[in-house]
Parts: structure tokens; C-alpha cells; sequence
């Protein structure tokens, strides 16, 4: 862990939920082909549940929680999503309920079957994007404090000041790990959702005084309204750490191809590829879409010589929309 960024956390409270450093990994055969080193942090073996990036925001954000002496979580998302899944298992995990507010087609697939499995409480709501089901969330909220209890409502991906911190700490992990490897990224590469990973990534790496660039890959939100929420994420985590440091928003490209969570052919060949040549398994939604603009900016020579992609996580998605992909792929 890098001093620094080690002795800016202390002062937070945090639940130890991942029991291990998530090791960077060469990924030989994506390499050749794009005649650059790639290597991969595999952030998919956080290692709660089905593990990703969500676990990192958790243990600071449940830290808080508990902190805050609440006794049950809410926090917000599409049917399929993973950080919903993983906050409510996390948060059963440390004794405390949970309410997922979702939207979206209730399939018993993905992660929505594994609320089911896991017996987490789900509602269902319309609403345009998962931004949007906050007003929901703060109506179960009020519900649930008229009935004694003590609601925390983690925000849609954990994309909170707080949740970024794991994000932050994540650089430290990083920071250390590539000093022993000596190796120098150029970039760091991930997918962007709710914008509060690549927001940590980037604060992490101005704190820790490191050259690399944090190149996003939208897959949702795009554009002035994805540039303000990770500006604002930027500001308000550096104040809670009490630093002052300058940090431009990063580069983010659009890779969602027209929508979040719609399923393309062109991606469904890169998580076949990677998977068949690397052993590695990207999801459709959020890393399948990210490695593609990783794949297609690199060939652009946009990253550098030496990337490192942030795997986090996802591998429901597959579960989720499979046949979709199959489909989209063709018979074998
Ligand atoms: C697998 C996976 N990757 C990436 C992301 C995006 O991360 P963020 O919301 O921090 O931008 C998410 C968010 O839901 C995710 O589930």
C-alpha cells in the first residue's frame, strides 16, 4: 500500500470485506495481437459473492454505515445489476438487512436470481435510468425509519465520496504492485457506469504522484452530464480527504453502442476472445464493452505501450444475457 495514500485513509472507517490484494496479470496472447503490453488487475476476484469493483466502494461505504449505527441498507439499480446484488450480500454478511430499489424486466436470471436465491428483499419501480430511483429509495427509507428502523441508502454503483475511497485505496494496491513488478502503465483502463471507479483511479494516481493516465470507457451515461457527476465526485471526495490537489476529469470514450445494457455482436466476440485466449471472462454490460474500446483505442495507439485494464467484475452478466449473445454469435 502506498504511504501516503495509506495514512489519507486511516482516519476512515472501513470493513475488511476483500482478504487479499487482487493480483495484476499478463495477458500474453491480447498483447501480441495489439502489439503493446496489456495486463489486467483482476478486481473480478474481490472475492465476496461474485466479487468486482463494487466490493472496494462496500468496505468503505458499510464501514460508514456501521459507523452511522444503521441497521438496514437501500441502494438502487437495474434488475441485473451487480452492485445490488453484492451491496445486499456484503450487508447480510455484516448482520444488516437490505431493500433493493430496481427497475427493469424482473427475469429470474443474473444477479436478479441470485437476490432471489440469497432471499434479499427487491422492489420493482419504473423509471428511466437507475438515477432516477433515488426518490424511490428515500420513499422505503421513510417507511422503514416510521417502522424503528435505521436506513443507510447507498447511491446508484456506490458513487458516493465515501464509495470512491476504495477506489483511492485501490491505486495504493496498485501503486505497490507495479514497483515490484517494475513496470511503469502508461495507462489504466476501465469501464464507466456511475463514474465513481475511474473518479477513484483518478484521484488515487494524482495522490500517489503517478504519470499514468485513467482512460474511461462509458458504457452508459455519456457526455456532459457523465463529465459533471465524475467532477463533482472528484471535488467532494478530495475535500473529504482534506487534500487539495488539481485533478482534470479523464479522457472517457463512448463504448455503450447506443444504450446501456444493450447486447452487441462486436462485443460478444471480444468476451469469446479474451475468454478462449486469456482464460479470463468479461461480462457483456460493463468489461466485454470496456475491452472492446480498450482493443479499438489501442490499435489507435491512444494508451501508451504499457496498459493495465481494470477487470471489475460483472460475471453475472453472462448469465443474465447468455442467449442474447449466442444468438447474436451464431450456432457453433
Ligand atoms: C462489472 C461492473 N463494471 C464496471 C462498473 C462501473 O463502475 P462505476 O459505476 O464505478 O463507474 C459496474 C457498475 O455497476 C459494474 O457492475
Amino acid at each position: 500500500m502506498h504511504p501516503k495514500i495509506a495514512s489519507l485513509l486511516a482516519k476512515f472507517p472501513r470493513v475488511e470485506l476483500i482478504p487479499w490484494e487482487t493480483p495484476i496479470q499478463y495477458l500474453p496472447k491480447v498483447s501480441e495481437m495489439l502489439g503493446v503490453e496489456v495486463y489486467i488487475k483482476r478486481d473480478d476476484l474481490t472475492g465476496l459473492g461474485i466479487g468486482g469493483n463494487k466490493v472496494r466502494k462496500l468496505e468503505y461505504l458499510l464501514g460508514d454505515a456501521l459507523a452511522k449505527g444503521a441497521d438496514v441498507v437501500i441502494t438502487m439499480g437495474a434488475v441485473h445489476s451487480n452492485h445490488a446484488f453484492v451491496t445486499a450480500l456484503a450487508a447480510k454478511k455484516l448482520g444488516l438487512d437490505a431493500v433493493l430499489v430496481l427497475r427493469g424486466k424482473e427475469v429470474l436470471r443474473g444477479n436478479y436470481l441470485l437476490d432471489k436465491l440469497m432471499g434479499v428483499e427487491t422492489r420493482i419501480y419504473e423509471a428511466e435510468n437507475s438515477f432516477e430511483l433515488m426518490k424511490y429509495a428515500e420513499e422505503v427509507a421513510e417507511e422503514l425509519r416510521e417502522q424503528g428502523k435505521r436506513p443507510y441508502i447507498i447511491p446508484v454503483g456506490g458513487a458516493s465520496p465515501i464509495g470512491t475511497l476504495g477506489y483511492v485505496r485501490a491505486v495504493g494496491e496498485i501503486a505497490t504492485q507495479s514497483a515490484v513488478l517494475g513496470l511503469e502503465f502508461d495507462t489504466i483502463v476501465d469501464a464507466v457506469g456511475s463514474g465513481g471507479t475511474i473518479a477513484g483511479l483518478a484521484l488515487g494516481l494524482a495522490l500517489a504522484g503517478m504519470k499514468t493516465r485513467p482512460v474511461g470507457m462509458a458504457v452508459g451515461l455519456f457526455g456532459e452530464k457523465m463529465v459533471q457527476r465524475i467532477e463533482d465526485l472528484l471535488r467532494e471526495t478530495s475535500e473529504l480527504l482534506g487534500v487539495k490537489v488539481k485533478v482534470e476529469v479523464p479522457e472517457i470514450y463512448d463504448y455503450s453502442f447506443g444504450a446501456y445494457g444493450k447486447i452487441v455482436r462486436e462485443v460478444s466476440e471480444i468476451i469469446r476472445l479474451v475468454g478462449t485466449k486469456e482464460g479470463i471472462l468479461l461480462d457483456p454490460v460493463y468489461t466485454g464493452k470496456a475491452f472492446y474500446g480498450l482493443i479499438d483505442r489501442a490499435k489507435k495507439g491512444d494508451l501508451g505501450e504499457k496498459i493495465l485494464f481494470v477487470h471489475t467484475g460483472g460475471i453475472s452478466g453472462l448469465f443474465h444475457y447468455g442467449e442474447d449473445m449466442l444468438k447474436l454469435l451464431g450456432k457453433v
